[in-house]
């Protein structure tokens, strides 16, 4: 599979325009064969990490992928092409490691650690232990303050997960105010669910989603209930809302801004989630938020 989507790539021939060209040189810069596509904008769901920084114009460009200066102004032969920053973030063991950092590996390569029953709907303890220290007993009673893991749970998600999944996971890690606090411990009990926080009263990952596939904990139970409308193969997507374009040309000044103090480009859209996984209570029908946020009517 890996060599089926490097192979795509060493068949994209490519002429590029470069920096010269908005300096109203004529000179076009040319490229090596079969040379990855340039100047376009990641698009939505890809995420380019801060060190791969875009051009002016939010595009990649020679600068997101190489740590050369000048490349695009010297001759392909005359780059050195063994220099540790020739990729950015480099030196490499596999070219593959360094496209991952934009292409999501979906499926092969990172596991998909949430999928944890095989198909008889047996569990295998040697996956629970990826997270916790000892396989939790599922049959037994479990006491939250027993629960051992191989980090704090606060942790776990960040080897396969960006700090900043999705628009608003990096705000949300901070503590509630006691007036939230109460608002979600009544929440809890009523909707039979749990919204555990750190070990410093904080908003983690697993505070809205639930890391285990449904079903692995007993559905009557808080732990183990959690929203799934679609299997894990599909995982969450959504739909594009009407008032998408309209949303984007409000935020863009604001967007622009971001981009240039902190590298990246946000593209945001105005959109609809369709499908859930993985989530203690749907983000759809709003009852997530309200679980901890008390919104005016
Ligand atoms: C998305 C990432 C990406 C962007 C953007 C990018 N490159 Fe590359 N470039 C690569 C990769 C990957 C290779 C190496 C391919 C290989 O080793 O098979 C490469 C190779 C090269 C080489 C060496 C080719 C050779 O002869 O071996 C040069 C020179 C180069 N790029 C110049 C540029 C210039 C100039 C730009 C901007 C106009 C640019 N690159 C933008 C990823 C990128
Ligand atoms: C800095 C981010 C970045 C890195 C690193 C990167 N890519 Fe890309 N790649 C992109 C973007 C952005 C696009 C264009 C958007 C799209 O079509 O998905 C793209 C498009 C592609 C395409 C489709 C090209 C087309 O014409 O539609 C292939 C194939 C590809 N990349 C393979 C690779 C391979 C192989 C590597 C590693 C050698 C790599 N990419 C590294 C960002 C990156
Ligand atoms: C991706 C990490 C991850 C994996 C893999 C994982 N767990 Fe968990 N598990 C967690 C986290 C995080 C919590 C704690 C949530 C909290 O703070 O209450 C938890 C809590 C639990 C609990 C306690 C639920 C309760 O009643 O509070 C049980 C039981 C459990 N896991 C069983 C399992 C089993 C069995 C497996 C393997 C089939 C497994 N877990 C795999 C992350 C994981
Ligand atoms: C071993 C790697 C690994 C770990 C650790 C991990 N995940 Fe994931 N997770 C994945 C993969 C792979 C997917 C599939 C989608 C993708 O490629 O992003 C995924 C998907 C998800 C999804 C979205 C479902 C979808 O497909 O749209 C959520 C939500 C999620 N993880 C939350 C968490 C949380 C919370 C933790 C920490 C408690 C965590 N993950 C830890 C690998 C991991
Ligand atoms: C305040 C609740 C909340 C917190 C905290 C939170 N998420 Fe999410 N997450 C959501 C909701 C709601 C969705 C689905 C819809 C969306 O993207 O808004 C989601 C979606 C996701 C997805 C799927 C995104 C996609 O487009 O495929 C992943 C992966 C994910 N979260 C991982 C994480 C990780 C990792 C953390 C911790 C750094 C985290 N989330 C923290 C609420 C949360
Ligand atoms: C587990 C509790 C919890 C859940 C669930 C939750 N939030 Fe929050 N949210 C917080 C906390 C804590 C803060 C930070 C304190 C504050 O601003 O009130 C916050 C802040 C915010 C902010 C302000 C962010 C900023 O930059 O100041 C917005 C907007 C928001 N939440 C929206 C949502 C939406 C939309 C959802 C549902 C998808 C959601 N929240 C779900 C706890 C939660």
């Amino acid at each position: 599979m890996k060599a089926i989507f490097l192979c795509l790539i060493l068949f994209i021939p490519f002429v590029a325009n470069g920096e010269e060209e908005q300096k109203g040189e004529e000179r076009k810069i040319e490229m090596p064969p079969l040379h990855h596509i340039v100047k376009v904008k990641p698009p939505e769901g890809m995420q380019v990490p801060k060190k791969f920084p875009l051009n002016d114009r939010g595009e990649i460009d020679c600068k997101t992928c190489h740590g050369i200066k000048d490349i695009a102004t010297t001759p392909v032969d005359q780059v050195d092409k063994k220099a540790d920053n020739f990729h950015r973030g480099g030196p490499y063991k596999a070219l593959s490691d360094f496209c991952h950092h934009c292409h999501k590996k979906k499926g092969y390569e990172r596991p998909n650690i949430h999928k944890l029953l095989d198909d008889k709907g047996e569990i295998d303890e040697k996956d629970c232990e990826y997270c916790h220290k000892e396989a939790p007993d599922l049959k037994k009673e479990i006491k939250r303050d027993e629960l051992e893991f191989r980090l704090p749970p606060q942790k776990l998600c960040f080897g396969c997960h960006l700090k900043t999944p999705h628009l608003n996971a990096l705000n949300h890690q901070v503590k509630p105010d006691k007036k939230m606090r109460q608002h979600m411990r009544a929440a809890e009990k009523k909707l039979k669910i749990i919204l555990p926080l750190d070990e410093d009263g904080k908003v983690m990952c697993a505070t809205c989603h639930a890391p285990h596939q449904l079903g692995v904990i007993d559905k009557n139970k808080p732990a183990g209930r959690q929203v799934a409308d679609t299997d894990l193969d599909k995982g969450v997507s959504y739909v594009e809302h009407p008032w998408g374009r309209v949303f984007q040309l409000d935020k863009k000044a604001r967007l622009d801004v971001l981009a240039e103090q902190d590298g990246t480009v946000h593209t945001l859209s105005y959109q609809r989630i369709k499908t859930e996984v993985l989530l203690r209570l749907s983000a759809k029908d709003g009852s997530l938020c309200q679980a901890c946020h008390e919104f005016d009517k």
